[in-house]
């Protein structure tokens, strides 16, 4: 299938791959949702990127606010324009109507010029009032996409949302071949963008809402379960292979991560894994107790984890150590041990262990990596 990518990082992920070519795409969000952004991404990526030359149709009254908008990404739309790569036309909907529906008019014209293969419209609310008159709105809507597609362009048609509209029924989403919507949400108190591909025509796509930021190079996607951004050398397994994933391979020796553990999950499940895949990379493995921790515990929780005898053995072979202490005696006793463990292994940083002292005594730290 040709698909035309979008080059948003994540974005064509979510839609396996990109848009179908050809196909035209609405991006709906509330105002501030980041349409315009997306929209101005797509052309940058497809003339820099894939060589692909776009026009921007915008009902925008400044139209130096777009040129402004996209030097903040970092784009240089004047100077695409001035290559012949790149049309930004302002125009008012009336106007843009009655031009696409003649054979040669300004906007063929245009895409004629450049050779366009992608083309952004921001925004299709401008064309009519879709909540006076759906029907005259959706053929609207019918008459720019054909329009769009007898000239073989790959669209995104930007809509905006009102307060509290719900998209899912508006009367242009039977017209086009795709839908993206942009929301915002609360995460544990921070809010957020999404973005979620709701439908792709003829084509396969991840329709889960997934997060996305603003960079200096654009917005960025975050889908579930991506590829991680770079791979650790040396990193020890979590004993979750996703984890490892997410985590760029593992945890790497000499760093220290704290894992935060909702109250209603359990931990242990975490920490037999990860003493499991310490030991079978023949590294040395300290636990030390938390509140509610003991030793029969601990022996119980690595027996349950098929460890009891690897662990008996590590015990003999001092690969693995328990320490109980409390809260006064643990800093000398990690002094000790890193003393100790450092002339015998490689991987030792005193200094990140050392920086347990800090840390607040709920917190959780099953690991420490020598
Ligand atoms: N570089 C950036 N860093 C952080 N946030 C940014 C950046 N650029 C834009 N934004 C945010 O994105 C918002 C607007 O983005 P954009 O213009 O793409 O949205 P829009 O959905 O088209 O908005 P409108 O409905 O007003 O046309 C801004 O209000 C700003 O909060
Ligand atoms: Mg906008």
């Amino acid at each position: 299938m040709d698909r035309v990518r979008t080059g948003i990082e994540g974005l064509d992920q979510l839609l396996c791959g990109g848009l179908l070519r050809g196909n035209a795409l609405l991006v709906a969000g509330s105002p501030g949702s980041g349409k315009t952004s997306l929209g101005m991404q797509f052309l940058h990526n497809g003339i820099t990127k894939y060589g692909e030359p776009g026009l921007f149709i915008t009902f925008e009254e400044f139209p130096e606010r777009i040129y402004r908008d996209a030097e903040n990404f970092g784009w240089d739309f004047r100077g695409l324009e001035n290559q012949g790569k790149l049309k930004v036309l302002f125009t008012s909907p009336d106007v843009l109507q009655q031009d696409i529906i003649r054979d040669r008019g300004i906007v063929s014209e245009m895409i004629a010029e450049i050779g366009a293969a992608r083309v952004v419209v921001d925004s299709i609310s401008n064309l009519h009032d879709a909540e006076e008159s759906p029907r005259g709105f959706r053929e609207a809507v019918y008459g720019l996409v054909n329009a769009l597609k007898r000239e073989s362009l790959s669209a995104l048609l930007i809509r905006e949302l009102r307060e509290k509209e719900e998209i899912g029924t508006g009367p242009e989403e039977f017209v086009v071949d795709g839908l993206i919507l942009l929301t915002r949400g609360y995460v544990r108190g921070h809010n957020m963008r999404f973005i979620e591909v709701i439908k792709s025509r003829g084509s396969p796509h991840i329709a889960i809402p997934s997060l996305f930021f603003f960079g200096k190079g654009g917005i960025r996607v975050l889908p579930p379960f991506q590829e991680p951004f770079y791979r650790f050398e040396e990193a020890v397994s979590t004993g979750i292979a996703d984890l490892d994933d997410l985590l760029g391979g593992g945890i790497p020796y000499g760093s220290f991560y704290l894992m935060e553990v909702d109250a209603d999950l359990h931990q242990d499940i975490f920490d037999a894994g990860f003493a499991k895949e310490a030991l079978e990379a023949g590294d040395r493995y300290v636990r030390i107790a938390g509140q509610s921790d003991d030793k029969s515990r601990w022996r119980a929780l690595m027996k349950s984890a098929g460890m009891e005898r690897r662990l008996r053995r590590a015990t003999e072979n001092d690969e693995v150590r328990f320490l109980e202490p409390d809260g006064e005696t643990l800093s000398a006793e990690l002094d000790q041990l890193c003393a100790t463990a450092g002339a015998k292994t490689t991987h030792h940083h005193p200094s990140q262990v050392r920086s347990f002292r800090t840390l607040p005594p709920r917190s959780l730290v099953p690991m420490v990596h020598l």
